[in-house]
Order: C-alpha cells, then structure tokens, then sequence
C-alpha cells in the first residue's frame, strides 16, 4: 500500500521517437474557427484555421505552415485567388487569422495546408477542405416572417400563459427544369419543423435554438439539392411555440409579449440552365391549426390526435385550397439574422433497455435505468379513440408512484390520441423531458405491457466526446458517468441549470462553474463561443455592465448576484485555456471590462453591495428554508472575492491581448479589492471573521489570492481545521465546491481531497451514487434512502454543478492537464491514492489525443503518456518532491512508459 512516506526508487523507460527521415505525411484534422468540419451555411467570414500534425516518426513540432484558400478546388494549392499565407515560420497550428480576400454571404471557399517538420522538411498538403457561408445580413433575406396569428385563439395554458396551437405551412411551386444546386435558408420566431416534397429535411431538433430573440435570431442552412426536381416541389413547415413563444419565456416584452410563431425561409436554387430560382416564405404559404400537434409546450409536453393527421400534407399533391391564408412580418434590421454558430440538438442516444417496474391494466411504469432527457419513442397497442397518456419522473416514491414535485408547475406530460386500433408509434416533436421513468396509461389493456414499448431517445447539442475517465474504483467511474451524464442533460442549445422543472434556464453561476469540466469531457468550443454572444448582447441592454442571472434573460429584473454574472470572465478564460484561442478573449473583453466597472459602481471602499446566491445550496445552512439555500458565507464576502477575482482575470486577458494599460490597471485595482477585502473579513492570524465559519470563505480568499502570504498560511490552517470540525466532508455548495480541490491540491493536501472525495456519508460525492443516482443532483440532500426526498421542491435531480470536481479527477488523479493553453504544453502529474489501482485519461487536444495512464502492479508504479506533436509536456512522477531531478522530465511527442518501483520505508 501506498502512503506518503513511501518512497520510490525510479527506473524509467522511455519510447523516444527517432527522427528519421522520409515523406513528410500531410497534415489532418482541418477544422475552422471553433472546430468546424467543412461547415455549410457558415457564421463568419473572418475564419480562422486550424489543423494538425500527422503521428509520424519524423515529426514530432511545426517550423513552419503555408495555407492556400481559393474559390474553387481546382485553384489550388498553386493559384490560390483569395490568400496565399506562404510560408510562414511559426510553430502555431491552431487558430490562424484568414487574412485574404474579403468573404461575403453564400460564398463557397477551399482550403489547404502544409507544414514543415522540426527538420524544416515540408509535408504533403492536406486534403482540400472547405466552407460555404450563409447569409451573413438582413439585407440577404428576401423571405418574410409568416405564419397564422394564433395568439388570436386566446387558448390559455398553465399559470394562465397563453399557449398557441401548432401550425403547418406550406407552399407549392413548379421548377422549369432539372436542379443543380439548393439551399434552404430557414429560421423561426418558435421552433420548427421542416419537409421538402414529403422528405424531412434533417434531423435537427427544436431549431433554430435559444438566442436573445429581441437582439439576434440564429439561422440554419441545408443543402437540399437532392430533395428538389424539375415539375411540382412543395415546402412545408410545422411550427410551434418553442422558446420564443412559450411560457419558458414568462410573456416578457422582450419576447413580443407570446407572438405568435412566424417561419422565415429562403430556397434558393441554381438550374441545370444556369438560371436561379428563390422561394421565399410570404403570403402566398397556406396554413393550418388543425394538425395533429394539437398544443406544444416545453415545460408541459405535447398532445398529439392521431385522427387529425393530415396525409400528403408536406407534399405537392396535397390540395390546401381550404387551408388559411398567413400574415406576413417584414424582417426588421434591429433583430440580426445570423447562421447559427454552433451546433444544433439532435437525438445523440438512444435508451433501449428499459425495464417493466409495475404493470397493471391502467398503467404501467417502464425504468429507463438513466436519468436522461429528450423525449420517449412509443410503440403501443392502442384501441381506436382512446388516449395514451405518458407521464414522467426522474425518479420514484417510496410507494413506487412518480416524484413530480420537483417538476414544479411543469406538466411534463404527453398525450396520444389513437385513430384506429393496432400498435402506434410516437415521438413528440416540440416538446423536451428531464426523466428516468415513464408511465404509459390507456394502451390496449388486452396486451400484456412489454419493456420494448418505450425507448429513451437522449436530445442535446451535437458535439462530439472530447475526453475520457476512468479508475479501478467502481464508484469514481460512476461519479464520472454522473457528471457526463450531467453534462449530456443539460446542454440542449444553451447550458441550462436543470433540464425538468419550470426553469430549463441558463444560469450564469452554474454554467461558470462548470465549463472546464464541460470541456475536458466534450468538445464544446463553438457551444460557450455562442452562448457568450447571447451573454454580450443581453448585457448590452444594461448601460451599467450588469450581466443577469440567466441567458437569455427571461426574468429581465435588472439583477445581477456575483459568482453568477462573474461568468462572463470567467467563461471566456476557461474556453482559452481548453483551446488557445485568443480570438474568444479578444470578443469578450469588453464584456468582462464593463461587468467590473458594474461592480465598481457599486462599491464603497471595495465592498460592492450588489445581490448575491451566495454559496448556493451549501450543506448544513444555519438558517433553515429557502433562506437557507444561500448558505452561510455572507454575500458582502462573496461580492468582494468575485470582484477582486473578475479584476484579476481582466488584468491577465488584457496582458495576453497586449494591452499593457489594462493589464496594469486592473491588476492595481484587483490588488486595492484584495486589501480591502483582507482587512475587512480575516485578521492577522488568517482567521475569517466571523462567529459561523465556513469552508468556502477560506476556499475563496486563498484560490482568489486574496491574503498576504503570510495571511494566507494562516488561513489555510483554519481552513483545515474547519474541514476536521466536518468530520472531513466538504461543506461548500454551488462556489466553494469547484475549487475545494484545487485549494488542497496547492496545500499539498492530496491524501485530504481523497478523503473527502471517497467519502460515503452526507454531504460527500459518493453519497449521491449510494442513494442510487445516475447524474449529478442539485442538492447533497437531494433524497435520502432513509429520509426520502429533500422537502423544498426545488429539488432536480440533474443538475451539473457539483460535477465540478471532474475537472480535477482528469488534472491530478489521471494526472492530464494543460499546462499552457490550448495544450501547446501539457502536465502530467498523476496523484495516486491507496484507494486505487489504477486511473486514466485521454483528451483530444487541439493537436491531437494526449493520455496519461497508470497501474500499480505488486508494488510497481506504471505509468504511460501520449503527448501529440507539436507540443511538448512535463511528467512528474509521483512523488516529485522527493527527487526533483530524477522525477519530472521535459518530453516532446512520442508515447512514454515509466515504472516506478515503490518501496516501503523501513
Ligand atoms: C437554479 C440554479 C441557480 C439558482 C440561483 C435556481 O433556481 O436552478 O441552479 O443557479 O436558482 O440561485
């Protein structure tokens, strides 16, 4: 067994690459701006380009690159008409600035790529790749917003909300000859559906997404060349209230107060002759309410009547002369129409294996053994007329009955009504569910229940894994399914705090917390890039730099809360930190100036005043109730770390952007608010002021470098001493918990953090998995096998914050970590614990998979890395401090292997 006094005698093997000559193979992995493959319908006409380095022998960095880009393949690699970068020495693969001809809206663009090795030889070109962009202005749209005014039907929902049916659209038009090539252009005030000549068009899920409608609408781009032909086509739109118009946005003015939802659409299309023909969505589109769909509601599910389907509806032979005619709106130059800038929902899992729990002749209760959300497919015995009703929960009562409390004033219910006998099939289409178990009731009671009637379809921004986790401890592993699982459920479009109840929103402070973890375990660069577009254009609202609770801001309260607004800096930094991409911090730099400034305007002497969640939802609140779910760190302490912490990072963005002025300003002013908050909230000896103390007082003032040095040793005792006093379980909610680690880690408190994270009992990570959980929850409390479930309804069971620890568990327990950003330098330092036997991680860096892995086997510590080329990395091996020389090598790409022979001390 390992302990702290062992020490290692080291015997270590190295794989070291030669450096042999021979073909220089061509670069691979061609992406654009933040990961793009070959996009069509493309944001940005100021790209920039990355690639990466072939796994060869005879390479191991760049000296140089050359990228070629032209308005047909043809053009390259020797006549590149829109830029020629030459030759360029530099060892950067990633990110680089399109400096060439100006692009402009539909244009087709080509690229390529080569690089020269360490031995300044040159590689092949990479293969050609390319981008189409979309339509870039207002100006492009042709198109008006049209559709059926159903707020005129009064129907009212819950809470009153005015609900609208879901309409069907649509539009015959007759092409003259053959095609050559199509593109669809289409977005929606709702969300949509939509069907070329009977064909879905994809299989993208509520588009065009969830963008601060009143400033910006994302647009969505396909190529529909092969849906078209020459004669009859028709395009036809189901559409409903989506985000836009339904109560998840609380009829807020921003939102045009439940307009009712519009499509907007562009087809446009070049002939075998050369002519170009554009159909455009007006007031020649029919349509009607009297669908299927009958009402579509996020938080409250959907009703679907099978007697009212339509058939042949979407195609060209539908008659639709008794459909109604729409109502146009002219598209507005206040509200942007840009292609959406990352990706959009699909269905990324399919949940089959689920099992019967209860049956009876009413209902039966189908476990779908994950907590997941999306929508369920049903295939179900029906008898003609009757109404399958599908309810949801993300877990059960101790009577086995649905726990729907937490759901709050979210029905989250979906009907079906049958129009003939015989087995139905349904997917509800506008609708999204946070849900484990499904109960099914008026299905054919003749038929006995069978588990295959229901299966989870799990519904989420389309990106792809970026990284893996995993131990010899059964429990680590499922915590980190937990916190993927977490992840999956909560990123639909926009990171949203819960996936379930009647909030589905997107909180800053949660988001902030977690978007490193987010980004070790999935690729997401373009998903924060975009939400923090929406994160600028809401603050850009507030002349005072105030950033709210929530993007988009549907509670537009003019409140803001620290450690929630503070995502704006903080976000920015992490994706630079994943990435290396300046660019994300050029964009938000502003942002995050202002959102001190707002702060500073609320400062008197340093201790900003503003509103604040506090340490949310930390374990054993003095104050009981909701009062108690802010925790005890008073908001005074909270408002003053962040501010000095948001100071201090906009000091360090302005140094890497060279803004030397900057940087020197908000490091004075950080350091002024670190002063100020030293002499109001600790004395001398580093003890926090204040009779109820708190782990996350300490955890802020020593992560946010708040103390003198000398303060600062002294704080961490007491920080100490208040994690015995919890018999060493963490007691930090929503803010200390993230950092809890990486406080003890710098302590060098390694053996600690294994403590608390192993521990089983509450408050502790494992105590979620032993009451049976398979996401992360909201509270430590959230349920108990003993006591039930936490008595507040708000109460999600998937919920990802507290995932935040898997940030470390890749960092200091694989031992992968980034240390310089975007991965140019890597650190592997893997902390190993007696608790296990072994561990790993792999990351897909910008530059390629990078690994760490180690076993312990009859006392031999193994270790293996893989570090990608054109990166360089550090590998400390356990232990370090006891031979500093022998136990940290500076490596370059290649694959490692080291065995460390562990020996007991005497
Ligand atoms: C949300 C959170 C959020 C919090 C703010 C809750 O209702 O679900 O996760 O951060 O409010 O205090």
């Amino acid at each position: 067994m390992m302990r702290k006094s062992l020490f290692f005698s080291l015997s270590v093997f190295l794989v070291m690459l030669s450096c042999s000559q021979g073909n220089i193979q061509k670069p691979k992995e061609l992406t654009l701006s933040e990961g793009f493959k070959n996009p069509i319908g493309f944001y940005n006409p100021k790209p920039t380009f990355s690639w990466q380095l072939p796994i060869s022998e005879n390479v191991t960095s760049q000296a140089a690159y050359q990228i070629v880009v032209a308005s047909s393949k043809d053009l390259l690699p020797d006549n590149a008409d829109l830029w020629d970068s030459e030759k360029q020495k530099s060892a950067q693969s990633t990110f680089i600035n399109y400096k060439g001809k100006a692009l402009k809206s539909r244009q087709k663009v080509f690229w390529q790529v080569r690089f020269w090795n360490q031995d300044n030889n040159a590689s092949a070109w990479s293969s050609v790749n390319h981008f189409e962009l979309g339509l870039l202005n207002n100006s492009d749209w042709k198109a008006k917003w049209t559709g059926l005014d159903t707020a005129k039907d009064s129907i009212k929902g819950v809470r009153k909300f005015l609900m609208h049916r879901p309409q069907y659209l649509r539009k015959a038009f007759d092409l003259p000859s053959e095609i050559t090539s199509a593109r669809l252009y289409i977005t929606s005030k709702g969300v949509f559906d939509v069907h070329l000549n009977g064909k879905d068009i994809s299989d993208d899920v509520l588009t065009p997404g969830w963008t601060p409608y009143n400033k910006r609408i994302e647009t969505l781009t396909y190529d529909v060349t092969d849906l078209l032909a020459s004669g009859k086509n028709a395009i036809a739109v189901a559409l409903a209230s989506g985000w836009h118009s339904g109560r998840i946005s609380r009829g807020k003015a921003v939102y045009e107060n439940f307009a009712s939802p519009k499509v907007l659409c562009q087809l446009e299309i070049t002939l075998k002759d050369g002519a170009t023909k554009t159909i455009i969505s007006d007031e020649t589109w029919k349509g009607t309410t009297n669908g299927p769909i009958r009402l579509a509601s996020l938080y409250d599910g959907e009703e679907y009547d099978a007697n009212l389907e339509i058939p042949n509806w979407n195609t060209a032979n539908f008659k639709d002369a008794s459909w109604k005619n729409t109502e146009i709106e002219v598209v507005a130059d206040s509200v942007k129409l840009e292609p959406k800038r990352h990706t959009t929902v699909k269905e990324m899992v399919v949940l089959e294996d689920a099992e019967i729990v209860s049956a009876t002749e009413k209902a039966v209760v189908f476990n779908l053994k994950q907590n997941m959300v999306g929508v369920p497919k049903v295939t179900v015995p029906m008898k003609k007329g009757d109404t399958l009703t599908i309810r949801f929960s993300e877990m059960l009562l101790s009577d086995g009955t649905f726990y729907t409390k937490n759901y709050r004033s979210a029905k989250s219910t979906d009907y079906y009504i049958a129009a003939k006998d015989g087995v139905i099939e349904y997917t509800p289409k506008f609708t999204f569910h946070g849900f484990q178990f499904i109960e099914l009731s008026g299905f054919d009671a003749a038929v006995k229940p069978n588990s295959t009637w229901v299966k989870g379809l799990v519904q989420h921004s389309e990106f792809d894994v970026n990284g893996t986790f995993s131990s010899s401890h059964e429990k680590l592993n499922q915590l980190q399914s937990n916190i993927t699982w977490g992840l999956r459920d909560n990123l639909l479009d926009i990171p949203t705090d819960c996936p379930q109840r009647d909030e589905r929103l997107g909180w800053t402070g949660d988001a902030q917390v977690i978007s490193p973890t987010a980004m070790y375990n999935f690729k997401m660069h373009a998903f924060w890039s975009a939400w923090l577009q929406s994160m600028r254009e809401t603050q850009s609202e507030h002349e005072n730099g105030l950033v709210p609770f929530i993007i988009p801001d549907v509670l537009q309260n003019n409140r803001a809360s620290s450690g929630w607004g503070d995502a704006c800096v903080i976000v920015p930094w992490d994706i630079y930190n994943a990435t290396g991409d300046k660019r994300v911090l050029e964009e938000n730099f502003e942002m995050a100036k202002k959102w001190v400034g707002y702060y500073q305007s609320k400062s008197k002497n340093y201790i900003p005043t503003i509103h604040s969640f506090r340490d949310w939802l930390q374990p054993y609140p003095t104050k009981g109730g909701k009062m108690g779910n802010r925790g005890d760190t008073p908001g005074s302490f909270v408002n003053t770390a962040y501010f000095a912490h948001s100071a201090h990072l906009v000091s360090k963005i302005a140094g890497i952007l060279g803004k030397v002025d900057d940087e020197k300003k908000y490091k004075n002013l950080y350091k002024e608010i670190a002063l100020a908050f030293e002499n109001k909230f600790f004395d001398k000896n580093g003890k926090y002021q204040n009779k109820k103390q708190t782990q996350t007082a300490y955890l802020l003032a020593i992560y946010f470098d708040l103390l003198q040095p000398e303060t600062k040793v002294k704080a961490q005792k007491h920080l100490l001493e208040t994690i015995k006093n919890a018999d060493y379980h963490l007691g930090t909610g929503f803010l200390g918990t993230p950092i809890l680690p990486k406080v003890l880690d710098d302590m060098g408190e390694i053996e600690l953090m294994y403590k608390i994270l192993f521990k089983e009992t509450y408050p502790s990570w494992f105590y979620s998995i032993n009451q049976g959980a398979t996401t992360m929850w909201e509270r430590w409390n959230s349920f108990s096998k003993a006591d039930g479930y936490n008595p507040q309804s708000m109460n999600s069971l998937n919920h990802y914050a507290y995932g935040a620890v898997g940030q470390w568990m890749y960092e200091r327990i694989a031992g992968l970590s980034a240390l310089e950003p975007g991965y140019k330098k890597i650190r592997i330092a893997p902390v190993p614990s007696k608790q296990l036997t072994s561990a790993e991680a792999s990351i897909n860096t910008p530059y390629g998979k990078a690994s760490s892995s180690w076993k312990i086997e009859n006392d031999i510590f193994y270790l293996e890395a893989i570090i990608p080329p054109n990166t360089t990395a550090e590998i400390h091996l356990p232990n370090a401090s006891k031979d500093k020389n022998s136990a940290v090598k500076m490596v370059s790409a290649g694959t490692y292997k080291f065995e460390i022979k562990l020996e007991f001390d005497k």
